[in-house]
C-alpha cells in the first residue's frame, strides 16, 4: 500500500495549507486564523468523473489518519477523522492556545455551514458534546407529566434510552418500546401506530439502528407525530455524515446527532437541532453566558432566541471548528455519493457473506430502510470469538453486537473502505468458520 505521507506530499492531492500533513507541522503555508479552506478542501480530490471510481475512493482514503496495520470497519462506533479536519483542529488550537483567546466567533460562523448541512436554519442549531448530550437535553426539556408516554425503538443505543429512563425515574413517565427488527417501512410505522395513546406526548426513534443498520422511515413518523401532536425526537447519532439529511423537509421537531462517528469530525463533539418554532417547548436544563439575551439580577432572564440557549459557558472552538470542516469534507465528496458508495459496500458484502454456510444476515436488504452498517451471526461460533479471531488473525476491527441478544457482529463501511477490503472480510469470515 502506498505510504500515505509521501503519497500526499508528492501527489496532485496536497494541498497548499495541508503541504505539512505529514509531520502535522503547520509552520509553512498555514492559512491565516480563521481563514476559510473549503475551496481548499474541494481541490483535495480528483474530480469524480474524470477518474476510475475506485481511484477516487483510493484517493479519498489516502485523506485518512488510519494506520494501514488493521482495517477499520466500526465508524458506527467512532469515526476517524480526515487529515483535513485534523490538520484544521490542530492548527485552529495552536494559534488560539498562542494568544489565549477562546475563539468563540468559531463557534457562531460554524452555525451556518452546519445547519446547511442538516437542511436547517442556524437559529435551530446547538452545538454539544455528543449525541447523548442533544437527547438528554430534549428529554429533560420537555414539560412532562407522571403518566405521560414515551415511545422508542427497543434498538436504542444507551446514549437514546438512558434519557427517558431517566424521566421515568424522575417524573414517572411510561416508555413503551417497539422493535423494528425483521419488518419493513409500512410495518414500523403500523407498530408504532399500534402503540399510540392518548398519553402519547413523544416518539424517539434512531434514524439508523445501532445494533443491525436499519433506516427509519422518519417522514412517515414525523406525519404521524404532526397529525397527533406528538413531539418527534430522532436520534441520528448513525446517520449524518452517511447520507443526505434534510431536516425541515423531514418534519421532525428535534434532532440528535454525534460529529465523531459517519461525519468525521473530532471526538467528543455534536449537533442538537430543534425546530424554530418549538425552541420554547424544551426548556434549557444547562444555561450561563452564550444562553442570555440579556440578564439582571434579581430577576430577570430572556433566553436568546436560538438553539444556542443550550449552550454554556466557555467551548472548545476548534472542536466545533472540526465539525465545520468534516462538514465542508463530505460535502466535497457528496453525500448522495456516499450513500451510494455505503449501500454498494454493504450489498458486496451481503452477497459475498450469504454464500457462507452457517452465516445469517441481520440487516434489512431493502434499500428504503438499510444503511451503510451491515450486522451478520453464525451458528457455529459465538460474536466474541468470531470477532477475536477476525481480529487477531486477520486485522479487521468490527464490533460485536450483544444487545437484544443479537449474538451478532456489525460492519461499518465508509468512504475509506475499499471492495477488497470488503472481500478480504468475507474471505476471513470463511476461513475462520471453516476451521469449526
Ligand atoms: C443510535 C445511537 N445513539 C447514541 C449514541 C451515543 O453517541 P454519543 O457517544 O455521541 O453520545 C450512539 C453510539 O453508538 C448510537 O449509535
Amino acid at each position: 500500500m502506498t505510504d500515505r505521507r509521501s503519497f500526499l506530499k508528492t501527489s496532485a492531492l496536497a494541498l497548499p495549507g495541508l503541504s505539512a500533513i505529514g509531520t502535522f507541522s503547520s509552520a509553512h503555508g498555514a492559512p491565516q486564523l480563521g481563514e476559510p479552506r473549503l475551496s481548499e478542501l474541494a481541490k483535495a480530490l480528483p474530480d469524480y468523473a474524470s477518474v476510475d471510481e475506485e481511484d477516487y475512493w483510493a484517493a479519498v482514503q489516502q485523506l485518512y489518519a488510519l494506520t494501514d496495520t488493521r482495517i477499520y470497519m466500526n465508524t458506527g462506533g467512532l469515526g476517524p477523522v480526515s487529515f483535513p479536519v485534523l490538520e484544521r483542529f490542530r492548527e485552529l488550537t495552536t494559534e488560539l492556545q498562542s494568544q489565549s483567546k477562546t475563539g468563540h466567533r468559531f463557534i457562531e460562523e460554524a452555525r451556518l455551514p452546519v445547519a446547511s448541512f442538516l437542511g436547517a436554519k442556524p437559529e435551530e442549531m446547538a452545538f454539544v458534546r455528543n449525541a447523548t448530550e442533544g437527547n438528554a437535553t430534549v428529554a429533560t426539556g420537555l414539560d412532562l407529566k407522571k403518566g405521560d408516554e414515551i415511545i422508542i425503538d427497543a434498538s436504542a443505543h444507551p446514549g437514546g434510552a438512558i434519557p427517558w429512563l431517566n424521566q421515568l425515574k424522575i417524573k414517572g413517565v411510561r416508555i413503551r418500546v417497539f422493535d423494528p427488527t425483521g419488518l419493513d417501512a409500512q410495518q414500523i410505522l403500523e407498530r408504532i401506530q399500534s402503540l399510540v395513546s392518548e398519553r402519547t406526548r413523544v416518539i424517539q426513534v434512531s434514524h439508523v439502528t445501532a445494533p443491525t443498520g436499519i433506516l427509519m422511515p422518519v417522514v412517515e413518523i414525523a406525519s404521524l407525530c404532526k397529525a397527533k401532536n406528538i413531539w418527534f425526537h430522532i436520534d441520528g447519532a448513525q446517520s449524518m455524515g452517511m447520507m443526505p439529511i434534510n431536516l425541515s423537509s423531514i418534519g421532525c421537531d428535534s434532532f440528535a446527532t454525534s460529529g465523531h462517528k459517519w461525519l468525521g469530525a473530532i471526538h467528543g463533539t455534536g449537533v442538537l437541532y430543534i425546530k424554530e418554532s418549538r425552541l420554547d417547548e424544551v426548556r434549557p436544563s444547562e444555561v450561563g453566558a452564550y444562553s442570555d439575551a440579556g440578564y439582571a439580577l434579581p430577576d430577570m432572564l430572556n433566553y436568546v432566541a436560538s438553539a444556542r440557549r443550550h449552550e454554556s459557558g466557555t467551548r472548545n472552538a476548534p472542536l466545533v471548528e472540526s465539525v465545520r470542516v468534516a462538514c465542508a469534507f463530505m460535502e466535497g465528496i457528496g453525500l448522495q455519493r456516499i450513500r451510494d458508495r455505503g449501500l454498494f459496500l454493504t450489498t458486496r458484502l451481503r452477497n459475498g457473506l450469504s454464500t457462507i454456510d452457517s452465516v445469517e444476515i441481520l440487516s434489512p436488504s431493502d434499500d428504503s430502510i438499510r444503511a451503510s452498517m451491515l450486522t451478520f451471526k453464525s451458528s457455529k461460533m459465538g460474536c466474541s470469538d468470531l470477532d477475536r479471531s477476525l481480529s487477531a488473525n486477520h486485522k479487521l476491527r468490527l464490533r460485536i453486537v450483544t444487545e437484544q441478544d443479537f449474538n451478532a457482529i456489525r460492519v461499518s463501511l465508509h468512504v475509506f473502505n475499499s471492495p477488497s477490503q470488503v472481500d478480504h472480510l468475507i474471505q476471513s469470515v470463511g476461513e475462520v468458520l471453516s476451521t469449526i
